[in-house]
């Protein structure tokens, strides 16, 4: 809604929440205390904020103005009734959807940019098309356009996959609903990149666009493993698969697993649709995808707990790196959650350092609090957070780097070396740290997708 704000200084764009917090928060005089990190983002609201870009909690009064109304909720993976663990939890969408239906004025485009369940549209439909209120005096009662239009940004470069998307996608059967919503985003997309479908291939691309991309990373985790087992090594494999234009080169980094907000949760809703509509075998076809990302994850604590002779109970581990990945301060399923808890398990003293994300948010994704005494006495799994590489690599008998933050890139091996306790190793997920350094160091190295010689 922002950077539309910003590259449309005649549309006025307010976004609403019920969480009088979160609104406060997103117009803090202070641009550097709005609730997202993300790279851009500051310039453009700070440019938009107050001029068409307006933040409150006056949800019905914001509802009545608009021309069109974006649902942007949140749409969880269910986890009590029907469908739990698997189907996406629609309650706020339909919330929105009725209040929408309550408080609009004339004829409203009411879009879905929350990624939903094909043929969501066809519920928020049904709720927009029964009248939610007796017509006062001559009043003429609401008139709605449904559209899907998915968001496909990635976190850590949201601004310019918004600024310079591949493709703007949107999905509906009402031509001029769908003519007024590509001439906003026609103001800085080129025309050939708005792509119209209809409402069903829109809802469900928005699900296989990610499936797809989890896909390719479950596989190259898969090939990794086998890289490990066979001297192979997955850089090399991944480059050489890569120049085949027809497979191309992105999306084939090897890592500790596929983290936040997104591929989990849709390919777990592509899972139940699947089920919901007699599809089992397909159904199975994307679980694996889940099922690999969850055995990649808990490969990586094994792997550490091996190297270190069997048992990591009170030893001390560095942890560089909880955000799900770099340039973000989000841990949403990130790897490192369940590698840390896999570890704590295993009654290791982990020193975690991330630059972004803050500690109270690593306690309430480990369900613990920091401990600060020299604990471990019981075997006990206890965890503290770093201010500095440098303290979380104090004493440790091994480093794990989770996410591939550029500061990692940069770190003075050789200085490190002297306070860790030997032999020591360094355990690189992410293919981040020079290998040389490290064993030119002292230290003891493993690569993610390389095989010993
Ligand atoms: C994703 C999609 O990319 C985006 O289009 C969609 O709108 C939302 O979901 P996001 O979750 O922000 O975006 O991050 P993304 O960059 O896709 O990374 C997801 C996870 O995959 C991260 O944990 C990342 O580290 C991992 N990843 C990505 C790899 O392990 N290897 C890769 O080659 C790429």
């Amino acid at each position: 809604m922002a950077v539309i704000a910003d590259r449309c200084p005649h549309i006025d764009v307010t976004v609403v929440d019920l969480n009088e917090a979160r609104i406060a928060a997103w117009n803090d005089p202070d641009i550097n205390q709005i609730p997202i990190y993300e790279p851009g983002l500051e310039a453009v609201v700070s440019r938009t904020r107050g001029r068409n870009l307006f933040f409150s909690t006056t949800v019905n009064a914001a509802i009545s103005s608009a021309d069109m109304v974006f649902i942007s909720v949140n749409t969880p993976t269910k986890n009590k009734g029907i469908g739990a663990g698997q189907a996406s939890d629609l309650r706020w969408v339909e919330a929105c959807a009725r209040q929408v239906a309550q408080h609009a004025q004339g004829h409203t485009v009411v879009i879905e940019k929350s990624t939903l369940p094909v043929r969501t549209a066809a519920v928020i439909k049904a709720i927009l098309d029964t009248p939610q209120r007796k017509p006062k005096n001559n009043e003429i009662l609401p008139t709605f356009s449904v559209l899907s239009n998915p968001e496909f940004l990635a976190e850590g470069s949201a601004i310019r996959d918004l600024e310079k998307p591949d493709r703007v996608l949107i999905g509906g059967d009402d031509a001029a609903a769908v003519d007024a919503l590509a001439t906003i985003y026609s103001h800085w997309v080129p025309s050939e990149k708005i792509l119209r479908t209809n409402l069903w291939s829109s809802e469900l691309s928005k699900l296989i666009s990610n499936a797809f991309l989890a896909q390719r990373i479950s596989s190259i985790n898969s090939v990794a493993a086998l890289c490990e087992a066979t001297g192979a090594d997955v850089h090399e494999v991944a480059l050489a698969i890569g120049t085949d234009s027809r497979i191309g080169s992105k999306f084939l980094s090897a890592g500790p697993g596929f983290g936040g907000s997104c591929f989990k949760k849709d390919i777990l809703n592509l899972v139940y649709l699947c089920r919901h509509f007699s599809l089992p075998e397909v159904a199975d076809y994307w679980e694996q995808v889940i099922e690999l990302n969850n055995w990649q994850k808990n490969r990586i604590a094994g792997l550490l707990v091996q190297r270190l002779f069997g048992t990591v109970t009170g030893k001390r581990l560095a942890i560089l790196g909880f955000a799900f990945k770099a340039d973000t301060n989000d841990t949403r399923e990130s790897p490192a959650i369940s590698i840390s808890l896999d570890l704590l398990e295993e009654g290791a003293q982990l020193a975690i350092h991330d630059p972004k994300v803050d500690p109270s948010q690593i306690a309430r994704d480990l369900k613990k609090s920091q401990s600060h005494s020299s604990a471990g006495l019981n075997g006990e799994g206890t965890w503290l957070f770093s201010s500095t590489v440098v303290e979380a690599v104090q004493d440790a008998d091994a480093v794990l780097i989770l996410t591939e933050w550029d500061q990692y890139r940069e770190l003075n091996w050789k200085e490190l070396a002297k306070i860790m306790r030997a032999p020591a190793w360094v355990l690189d997920t992410r293919s981040v740290v020079d290998p040389v350094e490290i064993t030119e160091a002292g230290l003891h190295l493993w690569r993610l997708g390389e095989g010993a010689d």
